[in-house]
């Protein structure tokens, strides 16, 4: 065990979508921690959307492993708090391997922590981690929803989308989903509790949005964007609130960047002349502040079932590209993990 297997971008102009040939694996020596460092090898890396972006951007430092947050395993440490055989968050990217600590390269709110088995170590990049922080600042803190609200919820049994719509549940809303597939609509209805769901691959979405939402649209949950958000747009009442998360249906166009700016010019005539209150979303504003809290309310509703997660855990190093492209174009069904070695804490030995 001295070699390290990874996954880099490739040279060259990047395509608007990843391709087969967007990503090249690479293998080099298993890193070796330095003072206030730790080495650790990688379970799970998680998938995200957010990650197209970042190398779209060029974000992340060339020739190294791509950005991923990962659940790991501390193999070596010089790092103190941390020791061979802890569980942590970090940032080894897609890797099997990786180092954090002093002068390691990430994201500034993606700090290195250690994890309890108290819950699922998965959930530490999804529930538990940045995609329950990300629903409830968008849902509980920025949209507020109440009793007797309509709430709609785009890319809804996507990871951000199935928790945000069931905190919107808790507060006594009626919340109505966006999803693609039948089966993803009804998992979104029969298993997450949403009062309804309509999918955006059907023809006659804005119509199927509009008798879902007889009451009219008082909070909406922004995942996606484009004909989606078209199909929103006349449906929200007097006052509604608007978290723009994500705009995923742009992030393949050369404007992608700019497409909370298109999305604001487009809704701005309804938006003034409803009083609509949008609010942009970046989660690691509220890493700081929020996480804690977060984890106090979304932990407890997690433990008793009152919140269900579902992910999608697939298998080996080798599948991240697909998998990264399958969940960009929705064959997701549910968070998208990819686990590279034994997980201890479910019993794989
Ligand atoms: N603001 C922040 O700080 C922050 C933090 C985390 C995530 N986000 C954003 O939150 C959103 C959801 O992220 P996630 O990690 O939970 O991903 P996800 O929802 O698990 O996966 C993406 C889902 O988006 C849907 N989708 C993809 N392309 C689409 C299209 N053209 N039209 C309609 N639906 C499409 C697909 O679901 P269907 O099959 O149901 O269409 C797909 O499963 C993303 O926009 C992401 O960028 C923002």
């Amino acid at each position: 065990m001295t070699m390290n297997r990874f996954w880099a971008l490739a040279e060259g102009p990047l395509p608007a979508w990843p391709q087969e040939d967007t990503f090249v694996l690479k293998e080099g020596e298993i890193p070796t921690p330095g003072p206030g460092q730790a080495m650790t090898r990688t379970i799970y890396v998680s998938l995200d959307p957010y990650q197209w972006y970042y190398k779209q951007q060029r974000i992340e430092p060339v020739d190294a492993p791509c950005h991923a947050r990962t659940v790991s395993q501390v193999v070596r440490s010089r790092m103190d708090g941390f020791a061979p055989g802890d569980f942590v968050f970090n940032t080894n990217g897609w890797a099997e391997y990786g180092l954090m600590g002093k002068d390691v390269w990430r994201p500034n709110y993606m700090v290195p922590r250690k994890l309890d088995e108290s819950s699922r170590i998965s959930h530490a990049v999804g529930v538990l981690g940045m995609l329950g922080l990300t629903a409830y600042a968008g849902m509980d803190l920025l949209a507020s929803p109440k009793a007797g609200d309509t709430v709609v919820v785009s890319a809804a049994s996507g990871g951000v989308g199935q928790i945000a719509g069931q905190l919107a549940k808790q507060r006594g809303a009626r919340v109505v989903g966006i999803a693609g597939r039948d089966t993803k609509c009804r998992f979104v209805t029969d298993e997450l509790g949403f009062d309804a769901c309509v999918s955006h691959l059907s023809p006659t979405l804005p119509a199927d949005l509009a008798a879902a939402c007889p009451a009219g649209i008082d909070v909406y949950f922004e995942n996606v964007g484009g004909k989606i958000f078209e199909a929103v747009l006349p449906l929200f009442n007097a006052a509604a609130r608007m978290t723009i998360c994500g705009l995923i249906a742009h992030y393949g166009e050369e404007a992608g960047r700019d497409s909370r700016a298109m999305l604001m010019k487009l809704g701005e005539p309804v938006f003034s002349s409803r009083g609509v209150r949008v609010k942009n979303l970046s989660v690691g504003d509220f890493a700081a502040s929020h996480h804690e809290e977060m984890l106090a309310y979304v932990g407890p509703l997690v433990a008793a079932g009152k919140i269900k997660y579902r992910e999608d855990i697939r298998q080996g190093l080798e599948v991240i590209p697909a998998a990264f492209a399958q969940m960009l174009r929705g064959d997701n069904f549910g968070k998208m993990l990819v686990q590279l070695s034994l997980d201890p804490t479910l019993g794989q030995v």
